[in-house]
């Protein structure tokens, strides 16, 4: 593997951040050491996949209000990331999905049963980042929580698989759980470390929260786009698995629903024609637009959480970054 890999072109505009999440990326590979190449190769490709790096990120920047020893920093950023790639490997699995960073997900390629154990392997290499790194057990005991969070959102989602009636309510509880949580902890934890008090820590838990709310809500509009070209993963999978997201709950509470009914009848065996109908339908009911604003709203309740930070580099570059994610691609 090359000793720096080529970072996800979000980072051309932050340049002070770049070495920062080159080291992230260096630490989680020098901690990747499983005797079984092919597992090892396989965790190593999706690492330097070309990932966003969006959770570490938040996690330094957070940190940079306070001079900080920076190779913890970097170190409780990269427990981080190894946390969410674990999550995506297991995701994955669970969504019986085939492409992930452009690339041949580890399931798909290795089988389900490698697929666990590289999932199962990152986990315990967050915790022996942790471990190594940490300056208290209070990080330990924050991730530990964290993954408990991201596995009932998960639960949550698999109780509700397949239900039409699913609400507005229950969507963004699961979504709380299995993405705006890991966003809460990211920035806690910069803020946090780098030794601010618990009050400044909690607003950017407060602001990662509403981050990760309009960071899932996007991701689950960008299952309803018209081409996979730009995300790495495949598109209109969310109505097949039975995941019901924001766009087509709004749709469903139009007169669109009876159109819907039939086709989200078929579950798992609807056709890539009769998903193209769904998005169709979905995007023909306003579905789209309002999951938007949706995503719009918890935007804007981070942006005036990040406002109300000193006014330092830092605090610039966590707004152009929230604003910027808002109208990502991919
Ligand atoms: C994908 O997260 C999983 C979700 C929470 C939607 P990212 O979109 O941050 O994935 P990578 O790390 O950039 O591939
Ligand atoms: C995110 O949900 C799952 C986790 C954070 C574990 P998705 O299932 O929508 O993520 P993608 O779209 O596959 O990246
Ligand atoms: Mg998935
Ligand atoms: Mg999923
Ligand atoms: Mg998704």
């Amino acid at each position: 593997m090359p000793s720096t890999t080529q970072l996800h072109p979000i980072w051309r505009d932050y340049p002070a951040l770049q070495p920062e999440l080159q080291d992230v990326m260096q630490l989680m590979t020098t901690n990747i050491n499983i005797p079984d190449k092919a597992i090892n190769d396989a965790i190593l490709a999706m690492i330097h996949g070309g990932g966003k790096l969006l959770r570490p990120a938040y996690c330094l920047l957070f940190s940079q209000f306070k001079t900080t020893d920076r190779q913890r920093m970097v170190a409780l950023a990269a427990s981080l990331e190894t946390l969410h790639t674990a999550t995506l490997i297991h995701d994955d699995i669970v969504d019986d999905a085939a492409l992930r960073r452009h690339h041949v997900t580890i399931q798909k390629q290795f089988g389900k049963d490698t697929a666990v154990y590289a999932g199962d392997y990152l986990f315990v290499v967050v915790f022996k980042i942790l471990a190594h790194y940490s300056s208290s057990f209070k990080s330990i005991q924050l991730n530990s929580e964290n993954m408990e969070k991201i596995l009932m959102g998960e639960v949550q989602q698999k109780d509700r698989h397949y239900h039409v009636d699913i609400t507005m309510a229950e969507y963004l509880q699961q979504i709380q759980g299995k993405t705006a949580e890991l966003f809460a902890l990211s920035c806690f934890l910069g803020a946090y470390e780098s030794g601010q008090s618990q009050r400044f820590a909690q607003r950017a838990r407060q602001a990662g929260l509403a981050i990760g709310m309009a960071f899932q809500i996007l991701d689950d509009i960008l299952d309803y786009q018209e081409s996979p070209a730009e995300t790495g993963k495949p598109i209109l999978e969310d109505v097949a698995e039975g995941v019901y997201t924001s766009p087509l709950i709004y749709a469903l509470q139009t007169d669109a629903k009876a159109d819907l009914l039939p086709l989200m009848s078929l579950q798992g065996t609807i056709t890539p024609a009769q998903r193209q109908r769904v998005q169709q339908l979905v995007i023909d009911a306003g579905g789209v637009k309002r999951a938007q604003e949706l995503a719009t709203k918890y935007t804007q309740e981070a942006l005036t959480l990040l406002e109300k930070l000193p006014d330092q580099p830092a605090r610039t570059d966590l707004i152009n970054l929230t604003r910027q994610l808002l109208n990502r691609h991919n």
